[in-house]
């Protein structure tokens, strides 16, 4: 089924119901020291699994130098249009606790630093910045370029700013926007 099969249900918020991954960004778009912020606040606020709020995130700004290290680091994929975005944050997910035996595996961090990137698309959304999350990097290298120690892993990256074409116009090679319905994904209800 795709997203246009998809009935449109009334109470969807509109920011929802608009979202998409943009493949082609508006390169002269910026953001704000602001807008960085609240992106970093609605992280912040998050909520995480006995509050342990295992995320931290590097920030770069479309010409800075930070930027400039990350795009290296790009697959082929993403190379072709993650570096026009205004913002790109690497999300970094506290994986192992350390002190303890073995270095234990955090159950819930990175469901819980997916759950902070949620918060920070949406509040990207409201503020009419457009976002596409993804993997295709390599997380090893940014992680070592930026001395992220071994117990955080460089879990996902998000390119934040102003989309160059319509929802479904274009998507990224290998990708998809087709949906299960809401009985496919409903396993019990009443
Ligand atoms: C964890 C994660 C990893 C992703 N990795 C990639 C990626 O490497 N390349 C890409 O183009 N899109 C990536 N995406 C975006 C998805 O392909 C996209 O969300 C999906 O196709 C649905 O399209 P939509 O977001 O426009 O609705 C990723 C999304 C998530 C949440």
């Amino acid at each position: 089924m795709t997203l246009c099969d998809v009935p449109a249900v009334p109470e969807l918020h509109p920011v929802l119901a608009e979202r998409f991954s943009p493949v082609r960004f508006d390169t002269s778009a910026t953001v704000t020291t602001n807008h960085v912020d609240a992106l970093l606040e609605a992280a912040r606020r998050a909520p995480s699994a006995g509050n342990s709020q295992p995320w931290k995130f590097i920030v770069a700004r479309r010409g800075d130098t930070n930027h400039a290290q990350i795009v290296r680091y790009l697959a082929r994929s993403s190379a072709q249009w993650a570096p026009g975005a205004s913002l790109l944050v690497v999300n970094l997910a506290h994986v192992r606790v350390e002190g303890t035996e073995d270095w234990e595996f955090s159950e819930f961090a990175r469901y819980d630093l997916g759950q902070a990137v949620a918060h920070m698309t949406i509040q990207g959304l409201a503020m009419g910045l457009d976002a596409h999350q993804f993997r295709a990097f390599d997380r090893e290298g940014i992680a070592a370029e930026f001395a992220v120690p071994s117990h955080w892993e460089a879990t996902s990256m998000t390119a934040f700013g102003t989309a160059a074409h319509a929802a479904g116009e274009i998507v990224a090679p290998g990708t998809s926007r087709d949906r299960e319905s809401l009985d496919d994904i409903t396993w019990a209800r009443n």
